[in-house]
């Protein structure tokens, strides 16, 4: 079935049969869309439509880019799971990532090797958990110790960093060495000092620039960890490079930082900006999209935000809305193509500030009369997400 869609909605995978307007477009007219360079080369060629053959269109395509070489894809696909089945897997994951995280600054700090095994296990365990439900690691990542943001940060990033891949189309090994990279990215504040690391006011310019130096680090200490991939250093040692040149620590620009490098930024600056820390509270995920918007295109490839976006969703699981009917309700999962209709449960009256009984509702069933009116902190009526999941 031939059908246009608008070049926002096209997707990897997609097979193009023509693009209406575009006779000299500079790709070919028809074919897979295959990676995301191609996809933002249909935005920058301002193409607004594009034709796809429906019945030929792939639901998930391995991606190749310059530094990805076509990977081979595992053979069994994780069963899918409910949230509430998936759950308890995940928290003794996520519990499992913070004792890494923490055994491997700890050897870091000691002058050890980085010891590459226990981190492709968890990226595995990581990736088959988002396969099995998309949802579960994600609420976790909201759950976070506002103590221990250098430990939550690093897991928050590779969560959303699978995600965020397998929203674009990435498998097999390199969805895997994607997470790994991500799970290293930030293993270089080790080197940072504690003062400057953890310190709750702004930076002098001076600590500023050692803090900046972890970015180098991470990149030192992964390009010396024995059968590292490239692309688990592309992801860690370019996290913080921005295409505009005013990144670091090589202050890349443009086509030098790697598709990769492009997806960590967004990852990185989503999860801290959302992140609850010590002396300041998270930004809602809608104003950290927003924020993400902001610095497009001239900070982050705005076709890559589009798609994290379209990931994440503006109420993604874990997140708590105020619904019409005046209740706070928890958001249970998502759907891609309903995303202000999530599957949520309402569980607190704001107005008598009182506990309600908890009711799972369908945002978008055909008779639900309720909706979202706007994303809320929880912390705005003191509750607490962990007692609702
Ligand atoms: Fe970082």
């Amino acid at each position: 079935m031939i059908k246009t869609l608008p070049v926002s909605q096209v997707t990897l995978g997609m097979y193009v049969v023509d693009i209406p307007g575009h006779p000299m477009m500079a790709i070919r007219q028809q074919g897979y869309i295959r990676n995301p360079e191609m996809l933002t080369l249909l935005r920058k060629q301002g193409v607004k439509q594009v034709l796809i053959d429906t019945s030929r269109s792939e639901r998930a395509t391995p991606v190749a880019t310059p530094s990805a070489p076509k990977a081979p894809l595992k053979s069994s696909a994780p069963q899918k799971a409910t949230l509430k089945e998936e759950l308890p897997r995940a928290r003794k994951l996520y519990n499992q990532a913070r004792q890494l995280q923490q055994r491997m600054m700890h050897d870091i700090k000691l002058g050890q090797q980085l010891e590459l095994e226990p981190v492709e296990r968890m990226a595995d365990q990581f990736i088959e958990s988002v396969f099995r439900n998309m949802s579960a690691l994600n609420c976790l990542r909201l759950i976070k110790d506002k103590d221990d943001y250098l430990l939550e940060h690093s897991i928050g990033v590779a969560i959303l960093m699978t995600l965020f891949s397998r929203q674009l189309g990435y498998q097999g090994e390199v969805l895997h060495k994607i997470c790994v990279g991500s799970l290293l990215h930030d293993i270089g504040k080790v080197m940072i000092p504690t003062e400057i690391l953890n310190k709750p006011g702004k930076l002098t310019d001076e600590e500023f620039a050692i803090m900046k130096s972890h970015a180098a680090h991470s990149r030192d200490i992964i390009r010396a960890t024995p059968g590292i991939s490239p692309i688990s250093l592309d992801v860690a040692a370019m996290h913080h490079e921005k295409l505009d040149g005013t990144g670091y620590p090589e202050g890349l620009v443009g086509e030098e930082i790697t598709t990769y490098g492009r997806m960590i930024a967004i990852c990185d600056i989503y999860d801290a900006i959302t992140a609850d820390r010590v002396y300041h509270r998270g930004a809602s995920p809608a104003l950290a999209l927003k924020r993400l918007l902001e610095m497009t295109p001239h900070q982050l490839d705005r076709e890559l935000v589009q798609q994290f976006i379209q990931c994440i969703g503006v109420y993604p699981p874990g997140s708590m809305v105020e619904l019409s009917n005046g209740l706070v309700a928890v958001v249970l999962e998502t759907r891609e193509d309903k995303p202000l209709k999530p599957l949520v449960k309402s569980v607190y009256n704001p107005k008598t500030r009182t506990h309600v009984m908890a009711t799972v509702v369908d945002l978008a069933a055909p008779h639900c009369k309720e909706k979202v009116v706007r994303a809320i902190n929880p912390r705005d009526h003191k509750l607490e997400l962990d007692n609702y999941l």
